[in-house]
């Protein structure tokens, strides 16, 4: 990701690239162009521009950038051609120069074969019903290769032609969602057209997109138990909060505040702090843990989500925080008094010291928040900008 921070441009670009290829197929799908595919308008064509590829490809992105502009101004050669008729042959004499000239990007690196799903966007709203109902198909159908884990130990992955990938690497992140679904429901194949994984074309829509948030939720736990960080970010799972007197509410709701979730475990009483939003969440209902805030989430399912998302069994009295884009950012273990920069859980490149002007925070969570706040995840999957 360092070299991600260091390139400004390439996230305005390659939102720039999904956001025409998103605006088309927008525009096919209006004018009833396009056909439909599990459910939202079918990419038309075999190929797509490839934001994934420009993240690992820095080279050639500044090469399509380049070309970008080159084509830029050719299109405006062309228009003065057409209002400026006494340099009309320069200016057209000009453009197959500029043509040849552009450092054009390697094809197979820009684009990259598509489906018709590799545009659509999850309906889930990575609830914490759908990773909970993800959580069961998965045990169901896909444990067996992939593993308990997701690791790809599972008993039969020794028997398949390729090794099951490690589902808590980067692999889920590099990935449109859209192409995710299509691999769940339609297999993968390998270059000479042989199945490598099984198609699941039995699941229904919404099951294979909850196996989707099911896996990210479980790679999350995975990649902290490993390395001690959540070394692809991973955003709040959705569920629903009960505060003091009020309608309940989507979490989602808070976004632009910062979140302090506590799990009910510890008996401290915890002081409200005007930096954070707080929401304890309890295992069920009837728990018999004291209220340690205004806000409640209660739900099983909640739990649950939130024990993956930890990668711990034990997650009564851990704390989190999540940034005010939704991004979950540092855990607190249990039992443990304050905050500390070292609880930063998802980093991104910009490192300590990118605050250094501002007056020195007065506690950890305020160095904590003051690191979050200047290092906004700024991370791209599958070319989509978060
Ligand atoms: C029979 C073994 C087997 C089963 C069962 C299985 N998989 Fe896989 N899966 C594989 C193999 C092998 C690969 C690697 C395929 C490749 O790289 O060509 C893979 C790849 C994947 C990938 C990565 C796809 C990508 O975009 O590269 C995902 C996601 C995945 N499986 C999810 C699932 C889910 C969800 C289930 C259960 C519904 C499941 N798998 C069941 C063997 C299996």
């Amino acid at each position: 990701m360092t070299a991600l921070a260091d390139a400004g441009w390439l996230n305005p670009l390659i939102g720039l690239l999904q956001g025409v290829q998103l605006g088309l197929l927008r525009l096919l799908a209006w004018l009833g162009l396009a056909g439909s595919s599990h459910g939202q308008p079918a990419w038309p064509w075999p190929l797509r521009l490839s934001g994934e590829n420009l993240l690992i490809d820095l080279g050639q992105a500044r090469r399509l950038a380049l070309t970008l502009l080159v084509l830029s101004l050719v299109v405006l050669l062309l228009l003065g051609a057409l209002v400026w008729r006494r340099r009309r042959w320069l200016l057209l004499g000009s453009v197959p120069l500029l043509l040849v000239l552009a450092p054009w990007p390697q094809a197979e690196v820009v684009l990259v074969p598509a489906y018709p799903t590799s545009f659509h966007r999850s309906p889930t709203g990575f609830s914490a019903a759908s990773i909970a109902q993800g959580r069961a198909l998965y045990a169901q159908h896909c444990v067996g290769c992939h593993g308990a884990d997701g690791r790809g130990q599972g008993p039969l992955a020794a028997a398949q032609a390729v090794w099951p990938p490690n589902l808590a690497g980067p692999l889920l992140w590099r990935r449109a969602d859209g192409d995710l679904l299509w691999h769940v429901l339609h297999g993968t194949k390998d270059r000479h057209g042989a199945t490598t994984m099984p198609a699941f074309d039995r699941l229904a829509d919404a099951e294979a997109w909850a196996l989707i948030d099911f896996m990210k939720a479980q790679g999350a736990g995975q990649s902290l138990r490993a390395t001690g960080v959540w070394s692809q970010p991973i955003g709040l799972p959705e569920v629903i909060v009960r505060c003091e007197g009020r309608e309940p509410r989507p979490l989602s709701t808070w976004r632009g505040q910062r979140l302090r979730i506590v799990a009910a475990g510890s008996a401290a009483a915890l002081p409200e702090d005007p930096r954070v939003v707080t929401v304890q969440l309890r295992p069920a209902a009837s728990a018999a843990q004291p209220h340690v805030a205004d806000c409640v989430a209660d739900s099983p399912a909640a739990w649950e989500a939130f024990a993956l998302i930890a990668g711990t069994d034990q997650l009564g009295g851990t704390q989190l925080l999540a940034d005010r884009d939704g991004w979950l950012r540092a855990r607190s273990a249990p039992g443990k008094a304050g905050w500390s920069e070292d609880d930063l859980l998802c980093r991104t490149a910009a490192g300590p010291g990118s605050a250094q002007d501002d007056p020195p925070p007065a506690d950890g969570l305020g160095a904590l928040i003051a690191r979050m706040d200047a290092e906004p995840v700024r991370f791209l999957k599958g070319g989509f900008v978060h």
